[in-house]
């Protein structure tokens, strides 16, 4: 039962030591198109929010040379727009939207004619801004779309905004590129400020002195119940400190009035000497 419990308590004390140095590297999820590391820098594709979608183009040869499948990606980062296409047969791009798959069928017109003629036209939905999400490393944005998902890799390049096909092995998950200046890895305006890393970092090192004195205390002096909180006298005593403090805040930085007990304590009077 008890080495249960230490088991147990040893487990939460590592997860604990483990969460707090991986938390780091996540490149967390600003808008739609910007994600930041915990350091500041981050992900912003915003300068590639422009009014038309990013297109890329593939082929497929089908029955033997008599079929050929055109498909088109389109991308639009950032926010959805409108697709504008002017059918509405097989068509699930109506709405504002990310990624759209355009398949054009060519069907070649008899044995001996080289002549294609299309046959069918569809636009297929394939992600939305609102509910994307970037990847841990901020390397790409997944597109969740039912049971599929499309990934879409950002790549840093010398360009404004190129889209490639990356894979379509997967029908379930394709993944297109997208390489241009806007997903390199910068410095974010919009970075943490100094003040709330300094909390962050006074809060991680409270939370990591309490978790270490906890453990230390349990497993090196072998203490039980609640004498596992390091400086227990302290830390009880902490709430009628910081209420003392404010009275003492409020009251215009003067000692509270104490019309029914005018003996004060011995520590009450060592105010006076301030
Ligand atoms: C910030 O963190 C990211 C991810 O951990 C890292 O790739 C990058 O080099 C860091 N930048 C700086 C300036 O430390
Ligand atoms: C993207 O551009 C549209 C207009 O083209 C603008 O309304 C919108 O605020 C922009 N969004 C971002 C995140 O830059
Ligand atoms: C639809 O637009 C395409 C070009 O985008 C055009 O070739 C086609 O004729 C149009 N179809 C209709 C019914 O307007
Ligand atoms: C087309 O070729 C196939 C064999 O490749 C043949 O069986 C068929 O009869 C041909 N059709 C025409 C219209 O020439
Ligand atoms: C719509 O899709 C179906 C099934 O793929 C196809 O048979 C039909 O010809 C398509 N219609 C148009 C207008 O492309």
């Amino acid at each position: 039962m008890n080495s249960s419990y230490n088991l147990l308590f040893g487990f939460l004390c590592f997860s604990f030591i483990t969460f707090l140095t991986n938390a780091a590297d996540v490149c967390v999820k600003k808008s739609a198109c910007v994600c930041e590391f915990s350091n500041g820098t981050g992900i912003d594709i915003s300068t590639s929010n422009v009014s038309t979608f990013y297109p890329a183009q593939t082929y497929e040869i089908k029955k033997e040379g008599a079929e050929i499948l055109l498909t088109t990606y389109y991308f639009h980062p950032c926010v959805d727009i409108l697709f504008k296409s002017n059918t509405t047969v097989n068509n699930t791009c109506t709405d504002p939207l990310s990624v759209c798959r355009h398949v054009d069928t060519y069907v070649k017109q008899g044995n001996t004619s080289e002549l294609f003629k299309k046959e069918t036209t569809s636009y297929d939905f394939m992600g939305k801004n609102s509910v994307s999400q970037f990847s841990a490393e901020g390397d790409s944005i997944i597109y969740a779309n039912g049971p599929s998902s499309t990934v879409v890799l950002l790549v840093c390049a010398e360009t404004d905004g190129v889209l490639q096909i990356y894979s379509l092995a997967e029908p379930n998950k394709i993944v297109l590129t997208f390489y241009s200046k806007s997903a390199c890895l910068k410095q974010l305006d919009s970075g943490r400020s100094v003040g709330s890393t300094l909390l962050i970092i006074f809060f991680s090192c409270i939370i990591f002195y309490l978790v270490l004195g906890i453990c230390t205390k349990k497993f090196l002096m072998g203490a039980t119940g609640i004498e596992v909180i390091p400086n227990l006298g302290f830390w009880s005593d902490l709430p009628n400190l910081v209420k003392d403090g404010w009275v003492f805040l409020l009251n215009g930085l003067r000692l509270p009035t104490r019309a029914a007990a005018p003996a004060a304590s011995p520590d009450r009077n060592s105010y006076d000497s301030i």
